[in-house]
Order: structure tokens, then sequence, then C-alpha cells
């Protein structure tokens, strides 16, 4: 188990009372999810405007269909890991604990944790274009064996953020406040490229968070966190939580001194 926490990382795992903690791709890595960009990333087999933007929707609806329930169907499949487990572990003991996540899988919902804000939607979660109605996999087939909506008959689509459209609002609202209201911020398996969400590590620095990245690699967040952990994000956010939980179950030396 890693316990050499340098003594600022030791006093922000004892005390923060704000924890925001911010996933990307790299954290599902170990439960058997591709991330995007590296070596073996999707978008360097895929173009992603052929495949996760409204005019490819628009201009093959089946072939976006069938890419998003292939990686429905890996998603079900898998599990979460030990670095989603370990965020649950943290949320039990820290007052105010908040994932922000860039990721789609549903995995840290899966894992138990309560608080998350997803930035690019669900893949479990499809919504009807023409009225709103949300579906999980309840709506129907049109003749062409298009998804449709039982309500309007409108043409249903993935709750996924593709390129060039908005992020939910009330979901971004929230983490920026959450960023702004952090103490500790932690940037996970993130390559950090991607904005708005990527500008969260910047937001809670300059609101005065300690940042700290995890990552097997160094990214345009390295030389600007606070600290750099760096490796694979199971290992890593489970010596934290045990740390957190080692911590913050012992009253401490100086809590035990000022007692006498
Ligand atoms: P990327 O694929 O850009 O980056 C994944 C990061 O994970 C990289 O920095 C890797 O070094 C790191 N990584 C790899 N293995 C890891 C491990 N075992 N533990 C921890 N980290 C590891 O993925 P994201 O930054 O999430 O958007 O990409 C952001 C957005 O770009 C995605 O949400 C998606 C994509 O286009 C949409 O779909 C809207």
């Amino acid at each position: 188990m890693r316990t050499d926490f340098s003594p600022a990382l030791a006093r922000q795992l004892r005390e923060a009372h704000a924890v925001v903690a911010f996933s990307g791709a790299g954290i599902s890595v170990e439960s058997g999810v591709p991330t995007f960009r590296g070596a073996d990333g999707i978008w360097t087999k895929i173009k992603p405007e052929e495949l996760a933007s409204m005019n490819a929707f628009m201009k093959n609806p089946a072939l976006v269909w069938e890419w998003y329930a292939h990686r429905r169907t890996i998603i079900e499949s898998i599990e979460p890991n030990e670095g989603h487990r370990a965020l649950v572990r943290m949320e039990r003991v820290v007052p105010h604990f908040t994932i922000v996540t860039q990721n789609i899988d549903n995995l840290h919902r899966r894992a138990g944790s309560k608080v998350i804000h997803e930035l690019h939607g669900n893949i479990e979660r499809n919504y009807c274009m023409k009225c709103g109605r949300t579906y999980r996999s309840d709506f129907t087939v049109n003749k062409e064996k298009m998804p449709v909506c039982t309500e309007c008959g409108g043409l249903v689509r993935p709750d996924i953020v593709w390129f060039g459209e908005m992020l939910p609002e009330e979901e971004w609202e929230a983490s920026v406040r959450a960023s702004e209201e952090a103490d500790l911020f932690f940037s996970i398996g993130t390559s950090a490229v991607v904005y708005p969400a990527a500008s969260l590590p910047w937001i809670a620095k300059r609101a005065g968070a300690y940042v700290v990245e995890i990552n097997p690699e160094a990214t345009s967040l390295t030389k600007d966190a606070d600290e750099f952990l760096q490796g694979s994000s199971g290992p890593i956010l489970a010596a934290l939580a045990d740390e957190m939980e080692r911590c913050r179950r012992e009253p401490s030396t100086d809590d035990r001194q000022r007692r006498g």
C-alpha cells in the first residue's frame, strides 16, 4: 500500500471538507473500457464526426445506433474497478464529495457513488428528439428498425453529448460550483483536452483548491497541478481512500494533545 503522500496532500486527506473527483476514460481502463486518445484509443480507429455528431446521426441513424448498441453491450458486460470503489469509500467519510465525470459508462453509479454530475451524458439513457421523453430501452421500433418515441413517434437518440453540442446546463453549473468550493480536487484519467469540461481543474485551482492529478502519463494539466501521482488510477485511489478512512477514523495527534 502506498503511504508516501506529501505532507500537503496528507493534510488534505485528513481535513478537506469538500472534495471533487473529476474523471475521464482512464479510470475505466482497468474495467476494460478503452480510452479515446492514445495508442489504442477509440478515436484512432474511428473519426468522431462520423459517429458522434448530429450530422452523422441524421445521415445514418442506423449506423450510429448500431455503434452505441455495441458499446452498450461491452459496458454492460464489465464491472466497476477498485478506482471507482475507492471513490465510494471517500464519499462516505468526506462531508461534501462530488464526482464530475466525462464518462458515459455509468460505472460510478454502478459502484455506488451518490453525487455524480455526468457532463457528457450516459449510455444507458436515450431521449426523443421531438418531445424530450426519456427512455432506457422501452421505446418502439418503426418499419425501418429505428427506435421511435411511443408518445409522439419522434426519433429517439442516445443521451450522449456529441461533438459540437452544449453540455447539459444544470450538470455543468453544478460541476463549476463544486469545483469552486472544493478544498481538494482530483483529476483522474483524463487527457484534459476536451473543453469546457477540461477547464474544471483550473477553475478549482484559481478558487484555491489543492489539485492532484492521477494519470500514468503527463498531460497539459501536469505543470499546473499541485501534485502529480503517476500511475494507474485503481491502486492510487485505493491507497488515497485507505489513508482518508484511516486518518478520519482516528483522532489526530494534535486532537489527542488538545484533549490532554
Ligand atoms: P482520453 O482518451 O482523451 O484520455 C484518457 C486518459 O487516461 C489519458 O490521459 C491516459 O494517459 C489516461 N489513462 C490511461 N490508462 C489509465 C489508467 N489505468 N489509469 C488512469 N489513467 C489512465 O479520455 P478523456 O480525457 O476522458 O467526449 O476524453 C474526454 C472526452 O473526449 C470524452 O468524454 C469523450 C471524448 O471525445 C465525448 O464523447 C463528448
